[in-house]
């Protein structure tokens, strides 16, 4: 199963191998050169708000040692790279003056990364809201929305000649709701009301800020990263069916729906009713897809219970990473044919899988196997989705090096290269050769399954 010369030819010729990272979890330089303060360096602040009492202040030093960070990729072999762009560093007030050193360090990386013949994915929000805005109001106002088409715009023009894959957002459901629900995430707000309207908010800005991007190049790809995941119930109870059907309809549905053209879906107004009115304000919108990305860890399994979805989560049995998540590669084959089957979006990219192990450097290296082995397993999803017919045109590794993971400060390590935070050092793990033969293989199996040239007759 972890062979990666056979799991290599089961994916189809120019197929994406790449990795994924967030500019708030690498790049460290929170306050260089002009740069704005995000949530996230308020939020990491707050007494108890990350485990280890930690900041991304420094995080990867990414913002100083991007150089060697784009070798990495290099030598791994990696033909795409997904990051993030910090809104903060660009916009510093978040809807004013725009930061010419902040869009220089990102204009430098997209010219390193095309140097190196990797394609650069980019998302314009991976959770690092301005401060400046969210003392104003945050997602709750539609004058963050504005501000985001604004400052789209800005990276657009500074990048769109050379970047055609945009992201407008990662996860809005994590933002709206670990952010201003569960409150575990920046800001840290807990209310429901909140979070729901926060995420109508978040679909508008989606489609402001892909207007922008288009109306900047012709030929942009406007998509988003969504985690989604299958809802299973935890008993073959009707209540607990229908407590997984409202986990799916919050989970995925809820963005899903909206995007493809469809309003929201009439059973989640209706649960919503007492928190959110605005509905049909969604009427005649379409997210307008150029391609859909799946950030996918692990399936939600869930019975009938309180709160506002009515449902419980439940932990199922079985095997976890370091992060408790659950190991569970069938259902990520069945989300890629789920959400194929159901939207049909005309490309689509894993913008996100990984996993957190207690990894540990002996003798000079870090073997991480269990990594392995869940890279591998993964992939054997994804390519059985794509043999069922899925549009999948890449995948992205989260991540490419252990890395600053939000409210558990840099106790968990989801890398395929280890990060030594004392020294900055970077060492490859197992995961990462195996990425690389993998990749290798990938192109091998290319170069000889395409004809030999003819021989010239003179
Ligand atoms: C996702 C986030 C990413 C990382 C992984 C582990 O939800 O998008 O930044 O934290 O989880």
């Amino acid at each position: 199963m972890t062979d990666p010369t056979a799991l290599a030819r089961r994916f189809p010729p120019g197929f994406l191998f790449g990795t994924a990272t967030a500019a708030y979890q690498i790049e460290g330089g929170h306050d260089a050169d002009g740069k704005g303060p995000s949530i996230w360096d308020a939020f990491c602040r707050q007494p108890g708000a990350i485990s280890t009492g930690e900041t991304g202040d420094v995080a990867c030093d990414h913002y100083h040692r991007w150089r060697e960070d784009v070798a990495l990729l290099r030598d791994l072999g990696c033909n795409a790279y997904r990051l993030s762009i910090s809104w903060p560093r660009v916009v510093p007030s978040g809807s004013g003056a725009v930061n010419e050193a902040g869009l220089a360090f990102y204009d430098r990386l997209i010219d390193e990364l095309l140097k190196n013949g990797i394609r650069p994915f980019v998302t314009l929000y991976h959770w690092d809201l301005p401060q400046a805005l969210q003392d104003r109001g945050g997602w709750t106002v539609p004058e963050t929305v504005t501000a985001f088409g604004r400052y789209a715009d800005a990276v657009a023009r500074r990048l769109g000649d050379r970047v055609h894959d945009w992201m407008t957002l990662n996860e809005p459901e994590v933002v709206a709701f670990a952010g201003h629900w569960v409150g575990v995430h920046a800001p840290g707000v807990r209310d429901f009301k909140t979070a729901v309207n926060v995420s109508h908010h978040l679909l508008l800005a989606h489609r402001n800020a892909g207007d922008a991007l288009r109306a900047a190049n012709r030929d942009a790809r406007v998509g988003i990263a969504l985690n989604l995941s299958p809802a299973d119930p935890a008993t073959d109870s009707p209540a607990d069916a229908e407590a997984a059907e409202r986990m799916d309809g919050y989970l995925n549905r809820w963005f899903l729906d909206p995007l493809f053209g469809r309003g929201y879906p009439k059973d989640m107004l209706e649960l919503y009713r007492p928190y959110f009115d605005r509905g049909a304000e969604l009427d005649r919108y379409d997210g307008r897809l150029d391609f859909l990305g799946v950030n996918y860890y692990a399936r939600r399994v869930v019975r009938a219970g309180g709160g506002p979805l009515r449902g419980d989560r439940v932990d199922p049995e079985g095997e976890h990473t370091a992060i408790g998540w659950e190991v569970h590669p069938a259902s990520f084959r069945k989300l890629l044919g789920r959400v194929h089957r159901d939207y049909a979006p005309r490309h689509m990219f894993v913008t996100e899988n990984g996993a957190a192990y207690d990894d540990e450097v002996r003798d000079d290296r870090v073997d991480d196997p269990a990594r392995v082995a869940f890279l591998a397993r993964h992939f054997d999803a994804a390519a059985e989705a794509i043999a069922e017919g899925v549009p999948l045109r890449g995948y992205f590794i989260w991540t490419l090096m252990d890395n600053f993971e939000w409210s558990h400060g840099t106790s968990k390590r989801f890398g395929i290269v280890h990060t030594d935070y004392a020294t900055q050092r970077r060492r490859v793990k197992t995961s990462g050769e195996w990425y690389r033969r993998l990749i290798a293989a990938h192109r091998d199996a290319r170069a000889t399954a395409s004809p030999a040239p003819r021989a010239v007759r003179t």
